[in-house]
């Protein structure tokens, strides 16, 4: 952290989040919260909570959430001392210059340090393109009919011919061989030294939703393979977590985020005005990257290249939207391989009609279903017929089961009644079949055993803030050990102090981690939802059931680390009398 923490506290004390929130988001007070429209999902009816008493906000639709830094970072894609830097000026508050002192860079993370290195690569390549070595890449580039802005939008670059051009220049700057290495910059052998991994090929920085470069995909600029070298993964670079373009995408405000496979299709759609395309990283679309989508949208328009490959790849990808519960739709980039060709040879309306065409994606999946399948011959026919039928029975929901068996028998010239009874026969065959339900929060409904544990230890956080008083009766069973996730046990540490001290101050507690993806965290662990319970007993016995499950799965924990922690010893001791002691006592509540 660059800013000394009082500080920090300070601008944040000066920074109302009602006020401030709502200079961006309509909101209206309801209760002790107030309640508007999401500004990181796009929803119809508000779910996104501000609490002035906690100072904090929640949206119960996506899991958005955080203090007023963390609302600053996210919707202004600030980093944290960004977001410092703007309430404070806000707030009339003067921010010491040191903010880079050697001090603070001493401490700087390995993280840190990788994401350093990485922008001074990126700005290496930067200039490259725009040198005299660098003019076939920058001739490639503009051959491929992308504008000087969409070049320095996207940041491309080019990596010169010689081999070592990059690790000497990262050198010159103070970077060591290692870091260099570990970045996926350069590789090392006996024969050659150090020497760049990328050269001679057009550099596109892959950035994450902070704009931050993480890694690079490089393209030759002929027919050589391979086309793409892109870094290898790193503790920054995580593929399946991030995806090319999303930086720009999340604040495109459309309802709907176009999926691709290619850096060039991003750039081809984001010129030509659909700021909201991405595409996945060299590698297949992933659940991660779908749980990103869901943050921002509902719908995920899918414009996959219309070769074998690209529908089998987008076939999966509906696969895994439904299974996050996102929509999706299918985009016809026929006659074109893809959507960088597509807007080259027809240009942006057409491009637009095709979204407005694009189609439902249970559609599309019967449409390539059909292709095994010869309809002029009966025999064939009904076995589609029986294909879709059990395809239909993955709706779980009634109503939209029936619209599509509707929709279905009509396309495909179907008896409604028949296929409706082929559809309840093969439900009855596997014991109705109820798969991916769209789940309506952010929460997922599958049980998921790591879940059940984190769940009770999430609820007794929000209990804790909630209802302050509660502490003194737990303090007795329950210490900040007891939290068994690393960032929980950081949280409870905080918190019981506060608590023990008498000055709770949840939305402080976000400032101590700097990390958007931590800060988001740590607000749901604030704002877990709490069953409404209206009597004074079952409040109190849904307490003691919390109280409960965390120290057990403490105790359990612990046993398992008996043999090789020797603290694990006193915990597992200490655990089990506190529980035997809990199933005597009578937590009170008032
Ligand atoms: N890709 C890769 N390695 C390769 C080929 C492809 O990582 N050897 C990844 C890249 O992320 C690329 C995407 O797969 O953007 C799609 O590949 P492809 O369709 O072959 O390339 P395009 O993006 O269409 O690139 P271009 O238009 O420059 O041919
Ligand atoms: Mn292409």
């Amino acid at each position: 952290m660059y800013y000394p923490d009082e500080l920090v506290e300070e601008v944040r004390m000066k920074s109302d989040i009602v006020d401030v929130i709502s200079g961006y988001v309509k909101i209206q007070k309801k209760g002790s919260s107030y309640f508007g429209l999401c500004p990181f999902h796009n929803e119809k009816s508000p779910s996104f909570s501000v609490s002035p008493g906690k100072q904090m906000y929640y949206c119960f639709g996506c899991g958005a959430g955080g203090n007023v830094f963390t609302f600053v970072m996210e919707y202004e894609n600030y980093s944290f001392p960004e977001a410092v830097k703007l309430l404070a000026d806000r707030a009339g508050i003067n921010l010491p210059e040191a903010e880079y002192n050697e001090e603070a860079r001493r401490k700087e993370s390995q993280r840190a340090r990788l994401l350093e290195v990485n922008k001074e690569a990126a700005k290496y390549f930067f200039y490259q393109l725009r040198s005299e070595r660098g003019q076939a890449g920058y001739q490639y580039l503009r051959k491929r009919q992308l504008t000087d802005e969409t070049i320095r939008k996207f940041g491309l670059g080019f990596s010169n011919v010689t081999s070592d051009d990059l690790v000497k220049y990262l050198k010159s700057k103070g970077y060591e061989d290692k870091l260099i290495q570990e970045a996926g910059l350069a590789s090392f052998d006996e024969k050659y030294g150090m020497h760049d991994k990328f050269w001679n090929r057009v550099m596109f920085p892959i950035q994450d939703i902070n704009h931050r470069v993480i890694g690079f995909g490089g393209r030759v600029m002929g027919d050589a393979k391979p086309k793409y070298l892109n870094s290898p993964e790193t503790m920054i670079f995580d593929k399946s977590r991030n995806l090319y373009g999303l930086n720009f995408a999340r604040t495109a405000r459309t309802n709907n985020i176009i999926l691709c496979e290619g850096y060039m299709d991003v750039i081809a759609m984001h010129q030509a005005g659909f700021t909201q395309a991405v595409a996945s990283l060299g590698t297949a679309f992933t659940p991660g990257q779908a749980n990103l989508l869901r943050r921002y949208v509902s719908e995920v328009i899918l414009a996959y290249d219309s070769d074998g490959a690209g529908v089998t790849a987008a076939l999966r990808a509906i696969g895994i939207l439904k299974e996050v519960g996102l929509t999706g739709k299918v985009l016809n980039l026929e006659p074109y391989k893809d959507p960088d060709e597509f807007m080259k040879n027809l240009g942006r309306e057409a491009f637009e009609e095709r979204i407005r065409q694009a189609e439902n994606s249970f559609f599309f999946e019967l449409r390539m279903l059909q292709r095994d399948f010869d309809l002029n011959d009966p025999e064939s026919k009904t076995r589609f017929h029986r294909e879709i039928a059990k395809k239909l029975c993955g709706f779980s929901e009634e109503v939209e089961r029936e619209n599509y068996i509707e929709a279905v028998a009509e396309k495909y010239h179907i008896g409604f009644e028949n296929l409706r009874n082929l559809v309840l026969s093969y439900a009855a065959q596997t014991g109705l079949a109820v798969p991916a339900s769209r789940p309506k929060s952010g929460i997922q409904s599958r049980p998921d055993p790591e879940e059940n544990k984190r769940k009770p230890q999430k609820l007794l956080l929000t209990w804790l803030v909630e209802e302050p008083a509660a502490y003194q009766k737990i303090k007795k069973y329950i210490s900040p050990s007891d939290f068994t996730e690393d960032l929980y046990k950081k949280v409870a540490e905080k918190l019981f102090e506060e608590l023990e001290e008498g000055t709770l101050n949840p939305a402080a507690i976000i400032s101590l981690f700097s990390d958007e993806e931590e800060q988001r965290k740590v607000a749901g662990l604030f704002n877990t939802k709490l069953q409404e319970l209206s009597t004074k007993a079952e409040q109190e016995k849904a307490f003691h059931d919390i109280v409960v499950a965390v120290k057990r799965n403490s105790l359990d924990y612990f046993s398992r680390q008996l043999g090789t922690d020797v603290s694990a010893l006193n915990q597992v001791i200490e655990g089990k009398k506190a529980l035997e002691e809990l199933s005597k006592t009578h937590i009170s509540l008032n």
